[in-house]
């Protein structure tokens, strides 16, 4: 029995969905603990690319089970059609579970994500749009509705009047937007309710059951550190918790069952939506490095902002998550650079901190201090042993993990699977 929390450790898109495949197979259970249809992942079935937003990457290993924990929410909408596209490929998704506890994302989410985004004018977070943070607000203020609601067609139409009688006037007087009427709605969802409903279960059970049974279970992070509501950059952060114990909280699985958390750090810094971004790269170099990396949202399409690696963000990273291996991501992408800067530290009012700034204003202000690291010419993607590496890339990589205080398990090169450096067995 062994469970494993995979975590991104920066802004999101570090490369987790690769991770996930890699290693996925040595799981008899992949499950996602946290946020809903904005994050974006790419899976390869059938030798078609897909991407997926709501259901866990495991499901392209049809004999592992595929869970959505309870601090996930559902957009039944993306789900339905996830399901029907992976069936196109030949898949079954008959490993796909929903816990009933999982929120249900309604259409006035998005509604209200959108309105909300465009009150904030200049100072707007830059969400995905999926109606994420209104659909955790109602989680938090008890007035949403839960995937074990659509097992029940009056259950459902009685949660769903009280959730209009606050929710209407909200869209109607603070936004000027249409209001929904019960029936309305009903149409639409108890269809989708008939649909979901096999795959709808108690997960904290059938998690436990499982790890009881000897299985390997895979918690698989959406989003990333920095964009933990209560550990990120807040108020430019996600409306969960993608950090590990987000995990614990997200399934219903306890601390003491966790064996090992991998944190997933790409070589350099990206960054989408607005906020703070200490190590970003505002001019051509940074535009080279997008066009290099190919660094272009999987769910929005938007480009990625892009910076050079933030070993302090990395450290809050090994030590918020409590890390004890490090996945790094897109080594390859640095190829060709005389010297690469690495952030060690950041000055904040002209006095130097290597850890990360205590308020929001520190942070925003941060200097990141750079040290040039020697680059390498050579093309690395063929590599497939840290020895196989120039020394300068070798070198890069013990001084990220000294930077880091956790140890870096394995390299990407390249985008293939077959394209990763795997110093030492995760399992
Ligand atoms: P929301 O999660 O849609 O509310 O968006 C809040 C912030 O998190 C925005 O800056 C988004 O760009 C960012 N975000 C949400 N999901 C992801 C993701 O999967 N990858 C990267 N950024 C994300």
């Amino acid at each position: 029995m062994s469970a494993s929390v995979l975590v991104g450790t920066q802004w999101g898109d570090e490369g987790k969905g690769k991770i996930t495949d890699l290693i996925s197979g040595d799981f008899d259970v992949v499950c996602r603990y946290g946020g809903g249809a904005n994050a974006g992942h790419t899976v390869v079935a059938n030798g078609h690319k897909l991407a997926l937003h709501q259901i866990p990457s495991g499901i392209v290993h049809e004999d592992a089970l595929s869970v959505i924990g309870n601090g996930c929410i559902v957009d039944p909408t993306v789900i339905l059609e996830e399901i029907d596209t992976l069936k196109a490929q030949g898949l079954s998704c008959e490993g796909l579970r929903i816990s009933g506890n999982a929120h249900i994302v309604m259409p006035y989410h998005r509604d209200l994500d959108g309105a909300h985004e465009k009150n904030l004018g200049k100072n707007l977070i830059g969400t995905t749009k999926r109606g994420i943070g209104p659909c955790y607000m109602d989680k938090m203020n008890r007035t949403g509705l839960r995937m074990q609601d659509m097992l029940d067609d009056d259950t459902f139409r009685e949660k769903l009047a009280a959730a209009l009688a606050y929710q209407n006037p909200i869209l109607e007087k603070v936004y000027g937007l249409p209001t929904y009427t019960v029936e309305q709605i009903c149409e639409e969802f108890l269809p989708y309710a008939e649909r979901l409903r096999p795959y709808i279960i108690e997960s904290s059970k059938l998690l436990n059951e499982e790890l009881a049974a000897g299985k390997n279970i895979l918690f698989e992070g959406a989003q990333a550190t920095m964009l933990d509501i209560d550990h990120g950059t807040y108020p430019f952060v996600t409306s969960s918790n993608p950090t590990a114990g987000g995990a614990l909280t997200g399934s219903g699985v306890g601390p003491t069952r966790i064996d090992r958390v991998v944190g997933v750090a790409k070589a350099y810094t990206t960054r989408v939506g607005e906020g703070p971004f200490p190590t970003e790269l505002d001019d051509e170099v940074g535009e080279a490095l997008r066009a290099k990396g190919g660094e272009f949202g999987v769910t929005t399409g938007r480009p990625r902002r892009t910076g050079w690696f933030d070993a302090v963000v990395m450290r809050y990273a090994t030590r918020i998550n409590g890390l004890t291996d490090i996945c790094l991501t897109k080594l390859d992408v640095l190829s060709g650079y005389d010297t690469i800067p690495v952030c060690v530290a950041y000055e904040v009012d002209g006095v130097r901190t290597e850890e990360m700034p205590l308020d929001q204003a520190g942070f925003e202000a941060a200097v990141p201090v750079y040290e040039e690291l020697p680059g390498w010419s050579e093309d690395i993607s063929q590599c497939r042993s840290f020895e196989e590496l120039p020394q300068a890339a070798q070198d890069y990589i013990m001084r990220l993990e000294e930077l880091s205080r956790c140890r870096i398990q394995s390299i990407g090169v390249g985008p293939g699977r077959e394209a990763t450096i795997v110093r030492y067995p995760l399992m």
